[in-house]
């Protein structure tokens, strides 16, 4: 299945939310400042840049399967970044890593089975996976809030084939699949992280229930963001739960 696209430059406006995330899982991150590391889904790389910063004397490679992600992660990072498109289902580097940090992404990814087997692969032994991504629980109540309103006319039609693209997985499933994956010590936990983004709407509909806006026809949209928002109340509070992965080869 291609990897869905995204709007990067929406994206790279509206997620400061995402970054103040990102920015804590960086710091779960040991490094010297002269490692070569991957930044597995690196978005518009807000996060790509802090972690640039870490590492003087080393590499980054971002990798991210949207044209438009990587073409904002350019344009923040510069010429010299190193920023590949590539599913990472079928991650090929070229060399091994010392360390994949990754944010935000694996949730969009039905696979985890093969997830972790390609991130195995592209590390030393001994390098590490630091990740966090959407867990077990994460947005119910706002995405039955949406639901909701998906389950009513004009919207409902158009939902009446669609699957939620979301893999929220729990802790322990994820230990367990990193081990079977050739990872030699994993530990993973679920955080409760509710957030209350700046700018909701927009925030919503790029980010959280991009895949509910894109299954609409364009003329349906914002009448569907205006229901939605309507049904959420205010203040507008995103119900995430965040699984953190901790892995070394
Ligand atoms: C919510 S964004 C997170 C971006 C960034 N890491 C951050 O924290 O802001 C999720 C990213 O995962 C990427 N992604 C989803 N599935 C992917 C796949 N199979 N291969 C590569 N990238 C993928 C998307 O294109 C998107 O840029």
């Amino acid at each position: 299945m291609p990897v869905r696209e995204w709007d990067g430059t929406s994206y790279d406006r509206i997620s400061g939310t995402m970054e103040a995330l990102g920015r804590e899982v960086l710091e779960r991150v040991q490094l010297d400042g002269d490692e070569v590391v991957l930044d597995a889904g690196c978005g518009s790389g807000r996060i790509t840049a802090a972690l640039i910063e870490r590492l003087p004397r080393g590499r980054v490679i971002a990798v991210d399967g949207s044209h438009s992600m990587a073409a904002a992660a350019r344009r923040r990072l510069g010429p010299q970044a190193d920023v590949r498109v590539g599913d990472l289902l079928e991650l090929e580097l070229g060399e091994p890593v010392d360390a994949i940090l990754s944010t935000a992404t694996f949730h969009w990814i039905a696979d985890h089975d093969l997830l972790f087997q390609r991130l195995r692969r592209a590390l030393r032994p001994g390098g590490r996976l630091v990740a966090q991504c959407g867990g077990e629980g994460n947005i119910d109540v706002l995405r039955g809030r949406a639901g909701a309103v998906l389950a009513r006319e004009p919207y409902a039609e158009h939902f009446a084939a669609w699957r939620a693209p979301w893999n929220y997985a729990g802790a322990g499933e994820t230990e367990k699949r990193l081990l079977e994956a050739g990872f030699a010590s994993a530990s993973c936990w679920l955080q409760p992280a509710p957030r209350r983004p700046e700018e909701p709407r927009e925030f919503l509909s790029t980010i959280v229930l991009g895949p509910h806006v894109q299954q609409l026809p364009p003329d349906l949209r914002e009448r569907f963001m205006d229901d939605v928002l309507v049904e959420l109340g205010e203040p507008v509070v995103v119900d995430y739960v965040r699984l953190n992965i901790d892995a070394t080869a």
